[in-house]
């Protein structure tokens, strides 16, 4: 087990996903997400849910539900201090229609075989519990990620689901100002430039980008670069 982090690191990675400061490349993405996964988990009927993470490693989406959890179970090929079932998502080691909610953010990218995961997590949902799925559609190569996503690949991997609604984490304008800020994160190549970049040009673009996203009325989706999903067994 890899145990150089401790719990309260992974849970503090998690909350700067869930609240993430101006100072985040990535934060027009991820507090649309949040937005979107709040609403999400408002409609939820269940107050006793078994809940499966899949590349549930961090964990960022766990507190909007804690209160009406009976059960979070962590998946992860790596297994650290937070994830409770070492496996790939290929092969879910569970019975058929156990859990009422599967979240699975930001690690499809990551799977040579999405369309395996997908069909795994329908088998172990149970009839009429929800799938939360976030996905990258554009966003640099780290050198690990084998894909990203757009809505038609994403109806096609999740055409088995009797209801599948896409959201764009951000309209056209979030996702040109949030690419410009992950790609002048990597051109700051040493640690001193990328602190000074990450508190003095970043939260102005995230800022700039979350006005005129807001002035667009984010109507323009052709250029999001993230999608959240929600689809029900
Ligand atoms: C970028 S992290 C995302 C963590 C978290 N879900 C989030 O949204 O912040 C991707 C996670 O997926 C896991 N992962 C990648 N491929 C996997 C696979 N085939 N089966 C299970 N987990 C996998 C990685 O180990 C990593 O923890």
């Amino acid at each position: 087990m890899d145990k150089s982090q401790t719990v309260s690191q992974f849970m503090q990675q998690g909350r700067d996903r869930l609240d993430p400061s101006l100072t985040n490349p990535n934060w027009l993405v991820l507090r649309e997400r949040s937005r979107i996964f709040r609403r999400w988990s408002a409609q939820l009927k269940s107050a006793e849910l078994k809940v499966l993470d899949v590349g549930g490693r961090i964990q960022p989406y766990r507190p909007l539900i804690a209160d009406r959890t009976r059960q979070y179970v962590a998946l992860d090929l790596r297994s650290t201090l937070l994830v409770d079932v070492m496996a790939r998502a290929e092969y879910l080691p569970f019975s058929e229609d156990q859990f009422d909610l599967v979240i699975c953010t930001q690690m499809l990218e990551y799977v040579a075989e999405p369309s395996l995961v997908m069909a795994e997590i329908f088998r172990v949902l149970k009839p009429g519990g929800n799938l939360w799925l976030s996905v990258p559609s554009a966003a640099p190569d780290p050198g690990e990620e084998l894909w990203r996503f757009l809505p038609s690949a994403l109806r096609a991997l999740l055409a088995a689901f009797r209801r599948v609604d896409i959201l764009p984490e951000g309209g056209s304008v979030a996702g040109l100002f949030r690419t410009m800020n992950v790609c002048f994160e990597i051109f700051m190549r040493y640690p001193s430039t990328k602190l000074m970049y990450r508190y003095s040009l970043c939260p102005l673009i995230n800022g700039m980008g979350a006005l005129l996203e807001k002035a667009s009325g984010g109507r323009n989706q052709q250029f999001a670069v993230n999608y959240s999903v929600l689809a029900q067994k």
